[in-house]
């Protein structure tokens, strides 16, 4: 049995997040609707929130159809009183909240002398401000919890990648959050950890970032020689909120295949050229 094809069935008890709330900001796409599908096979009930209600609510009937109770309300998460309501109808309808994952973002590819003021700002409100606001609304249901937070963040945030100039400073500032969020909050049980996921298959990321004609290089440069799929961050994000990790605090889990090993990829394909292409003296 292939890697991918052993994680596609769940190996976490089926039972394991019955009676437990996870609420997913921008829960209606892409890898943060594989982990609430993950979740929601798990037992959780599943609280969503994005932009566009129709999005949303297409993720819900996918996500009652695996016997998840669900409450699926627009916010914006640069709107702390759209996300209150959200938040608010969530636990009014499926209880406290057990788990926060973090996950709304936007991202275009953009040479940094072309990004605009707004461009950049914009980028920093989403990903940076929407997952403080996030925490900062879901705090006193975590706490009743004794919950844990999921924060969705990338590779950019730790290594330079070209046009890339406001997601890399909004995913590094969302890493730094994390951790700042862990020490304050340990003390009131709740842990708080982050995902970096690497290349993931079939994503307005991916979509956002390459063309499928252009899939070939990324993944050469890939160790596992494969892009990762979207519930395979969802069986991450289920073993980080399980009593499994329940000493896990502060961490950032790189889910990549060993994409970050090859940091310097085009040093990387260069060299193994030159090296088959020399004689030892
Ligand atoms: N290149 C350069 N600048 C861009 C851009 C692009 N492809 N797309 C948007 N911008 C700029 C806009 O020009 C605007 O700046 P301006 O006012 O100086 O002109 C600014 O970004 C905000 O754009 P706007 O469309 O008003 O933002 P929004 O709040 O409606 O949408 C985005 C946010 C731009 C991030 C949008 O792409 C989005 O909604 N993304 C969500 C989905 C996504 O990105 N998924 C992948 C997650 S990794
Ligand atoms: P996606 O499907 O576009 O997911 C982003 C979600 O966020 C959408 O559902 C979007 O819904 C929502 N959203 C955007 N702006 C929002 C806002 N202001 N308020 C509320 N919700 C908002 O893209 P994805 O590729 O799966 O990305 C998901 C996460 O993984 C992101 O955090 C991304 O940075 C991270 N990531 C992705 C990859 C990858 O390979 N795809 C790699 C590394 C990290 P609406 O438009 O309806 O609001």
């Amino acid at each position: 049995m292939s890697a991918s094809k052993s994680v596609e069935q769940n190996i976490l008890p089926n039972d394991l997040f019955v009676g437990k709330t996870i609420f997913v900001t921008g829960g209606g796409s892409g890898i943060n609707l594989g982990i609430a599908r993950t979740f929601a096979s798990l037992g959780a009930s599943i609280g969503i929130c994005g932009r566009s209600q129709e999005r949303l609510d297409t993720a819900a009937t996918g996500l009652r159809e695996l016997g998840a109770k669900v409450s699926a309300t627009s916010a914006d998460v640069r709107v702390p009183e759209h996300l209150q309501a959200a938040m608010n109808a969530s636990r009014d309808t499926i209880g406290d909240i057990d788990v926060l994952v973090c996950g709304a973002a936007g991202n275009f590819l953009v040479q940094g002398e072309n990004l605009s003021f707004n461009g950049f700002k914009t980028v920093i409100d989403i990903d940076l401000v929407g997952s403080f606001n996030a925490s900062r609304i879901a705090f006193e249901q975590l706490k009743r919890t004794r919950g844990s937070i999921i924060f969705i963040t990338a590779p950019m945030a730790h290594l330079p990648h070209a046009y890339q100039a406001h997601v890399g400073p909004a995913k590094a500032g969302v890493e730094m959050l994390m951790k700042n969020l862990a020490l304050e909050w340990g003390p009131y049980g709740i842990r708080s950890n982050s995902i970096i996921p690497g290349f993931i298959e079939d994503t307005e990321g991916m979509r956002r970032i390459s063309s499928e004609a252009n899939t070939g290089n990324f993944i050469q440069n890939i160790p596992l020689r494969r892009m990762g799929m979207t519930h395979e961050i969802g069986q991450a994000a289920a073993f980080l909120c399980s009593p499994l990790a329940a000493y896990i605090t502060g961490t950032s889990l790189w889910i990549d295949g060993g994409q970050a090993l090859s940091g310097s990829g085009f040093f990387n394909s260069n060299s193994a050229a030159f090296l088959a292409s020399s004689t030892r003296t």
